[in-house]
């Protein structure tokens, strides 16, 4: 199938579902065959780009795509800036494409600790696609939920401190308000490939009633097909909230 393509494959659903994205299992898959673990990620950005095309089709409205960690730093450098400029490129190349698609990219995560060409890359592809709204694409770079959180913390403890809020009035919507993701709904339906069964940092706030759905595809073998797969199981669920359905 070529990327260039339209998925025509799925009925368009009328769907604003959010599905989170922890795309792993890149490396495995690279060393499955003997390959660098770039040519998995290389492999994985191409997948990447076949799910946004397809999410129309698939009733997804925002796409969140876990795609570095603050925790990845660990790597080696090698990979990590392999990860940055496969970043950087897919930004480029896609940018016209997102816009003919109505696709919005944004990005969540920590930018001070990114390169400041990357940060202005990013600045300028938010700008570029803003006013598209038929797909929204939220990619999680230098992201950790616990450093989120944390830079939240200070955030609000500034405006307390400046006696703009008091203390016993924060909310948890006002939390949420001053979050990364403050533009995005929770996510319905968080996806885990590649056979981990754990959540590795990611939208620890925002995902508290989310359903999970954990797959043991690896990413760069993880197509729209798998996708509509999962999502026909995350429909047959019964989603609760804490309450009781008769
Ligand atoms: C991709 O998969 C996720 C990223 C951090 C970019 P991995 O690189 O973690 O692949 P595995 O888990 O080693 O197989
Ligand atoms: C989670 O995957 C981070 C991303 C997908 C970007 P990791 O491969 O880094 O997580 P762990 O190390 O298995 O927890
Ligand atoms: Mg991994």
């Amino acid at each position: 199938m070529s990327f260039d393509q339209p998925t025509q494959e799925y009925p368009s659903i009328d769907s604003n579902l959010h599905v989170a994205v922890i795309m792993d299992g890149n490396g495995r898959w690279a060393k499955n065959r003997g390959w660098p673990r770039l040519v998995g990620h290389r492999k994985g950005a191409e997948r990447v780009r076949e799910l946004v095309a397809a999410c129309p089709g698939l009733g997804i409205r925002y796409l969140t795509l876990y795609a570095f960690s603050t925790e990845n730093w660990k790597r080696t450098t090698e990979e990590v800036m392999g990860l940055m400029s496969l970043f950087a490129r897919y930004i480029k190349r896609e940018a016209a494409r997102m816009n003919r698609e109505g696709v919005r990219m944004r990005v969540i995560g920590d930018r001070s600790r990114l390169d400041p060409k990357l940060a202005g890359l990013i600045d300028w592809i938010e700008q570029e696609t803003a006013g598209n709204d038929t797909v929204h694409l939220t990619v999680a770079m230098n992201y950790g939920g616990r450093d989120e959180i944390a830079r939240t913390m200070k955030f609000l403890a500034r405006e307390v401190a400046e006696g703009r809020i008091a203390p016993e009035d924060i909310t948890e919507a006002m939390i949420s308000d001053r979050l990364d993701t403050r533009f995005l709904p929770d996510p319905d339906l968080v996806v885990r490939s590649s056979g981990e069964t754990r959540v590795s940092n990611f939208l620890l706030w925002q995902a508290a009633y989310s359903e999970y759905v954990f797959s043991p595809v690896l990413w760069p073998d993880f197509t729209p097909d798998t996708m509509q797969t999962i999502l026909h199981a995350f429909h047959m669920r019964e989603r609760r909230f804490g309450g009781v359905t008769v």
